[in-house]
């Protein structure tokens, strides 16, 4: 296995076994989104699918805080005279935070922690799981300060809240708790600050000792599966079963079939068979 990490100005990359840590790293400026850390973040993303000692990414931030939103500072008022680099910060600003991860290879997490405002809602929304701590701060604050929940801000809160909270959060801008955040389901659970990492990783670890072919396309799958009709469904999901039995270089099915059905030493429904 390779230690060899990416460098990066605004983005940090740390290892945790086959687990990746993709921190924003602005923590003096509570990570505050600019236009050099959504490029950054490009590449970490573009790095960590290709890397292959990576099987889960966890995407958080440094010094406390998961993200403090847009810079105000460079992202809207530095890029106000130049087009041309406003036009890049907004393509990589999507692309990163909706392209790239929401149909990323391999499992994804959200791990929140402190202040997450406004356009840090995005990359929550778009891992496959988010965990956040039970005193973390959720605020869709663009209404307190005259903008709307802009580039996909709005759309993607639709995705993972119902509409009520949706429109609550949004036009009162309160703010509310990781706490608050898992009963309503917008984070899968939230855990007291000290036990935030351990939980993660837990959940890392157990996503690690799944097939890799059977998680990605399983998720690809659930994702897909959410803006077609049954009939849709049903003809992509033939589909993508057959691609899976085929694209599987651990040929996981067929193993896991005959260590059930003939060597009878797994079952399936009480975990994931032994790979390797
Ligand atoms: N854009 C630009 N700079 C930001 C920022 C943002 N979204 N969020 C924080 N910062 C900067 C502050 O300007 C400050 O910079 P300075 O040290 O050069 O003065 C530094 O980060 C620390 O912020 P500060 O406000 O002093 O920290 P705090 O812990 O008291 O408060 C927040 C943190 C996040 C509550 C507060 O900074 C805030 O409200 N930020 C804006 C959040 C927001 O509405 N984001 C949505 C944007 S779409």
């Amino acid at each position: 296995m390779s230690d060899d990490v990416i460098q990066l100005e605004n983005v940090k990359i740390e290892r945790d076994g086959r687990t990746t840590f993709v921190i924003l790293n602005r923590p003096e400026k509570r990570n505050a989104m600019s236009p050099q850390l959504h490029m950054d973040m490009c590449e970490a993303l573009d790095w960590a699918e290709e890397d292959e000692q990576t099987q889960v990414v966890v995407i958080t931030g440094a010094g406390g805080n998961f993200c403090a939103g847009q810079d105000l500072k460079l992202y809207f008022r530095g890029t106000e005279g130049d087009p041309r680099l406003r036009a890049r910060a907004r393509r990589a600003a999507h692309s990163w935070r909706w392209d790239k991860l929401s149909r990323f290879p391999k499992a994804t997490i959200a791990m929140v922690h402190g202040y997450c405002f406004g356009g840090g809602f995005t990359p929550v929304i778009a891992c496959d799981f988010a965990i956040a701590a039970e005193d973390a701060t959720f605020g869709l604050s663009e209404v307190n300060w005259g903008i709307i929940p802009g580039g996909l801000v709005a759309w993607a809160v639709t995705q993972a809240m119902n509409y009520r909270d949706a429109i609550y959060y949004s036009v009162t801008g309160d703010k509310f708790s990781g706490k608050e955040a898992a009963a309503m389901k917008f984070v899968n659970k939230s855990v007291p600050v000290a036990d935030l990492r351990a939980a993660t990783m837990e959940l890392a670890r157990k996503l690690e000792a799944k097939s890799p072919a059977a998680v990605r396309y399983t998720k690809e799958a659930v994702r897909s599966v959410r803006g077609m009709s049954q009939d849709q469904a049903m003809d992509y999901l033939n589909c993508k079963s057959d691609a899976l039995k085929h694209m599987d270089p651990e040929g996981g099915r067929e193993k896991a079939m005959k260590m059930f059905l003939d060597d009878k030493v797994f079952k399936p429904g009480l975990g994931e068979f032994k790979r390797g």
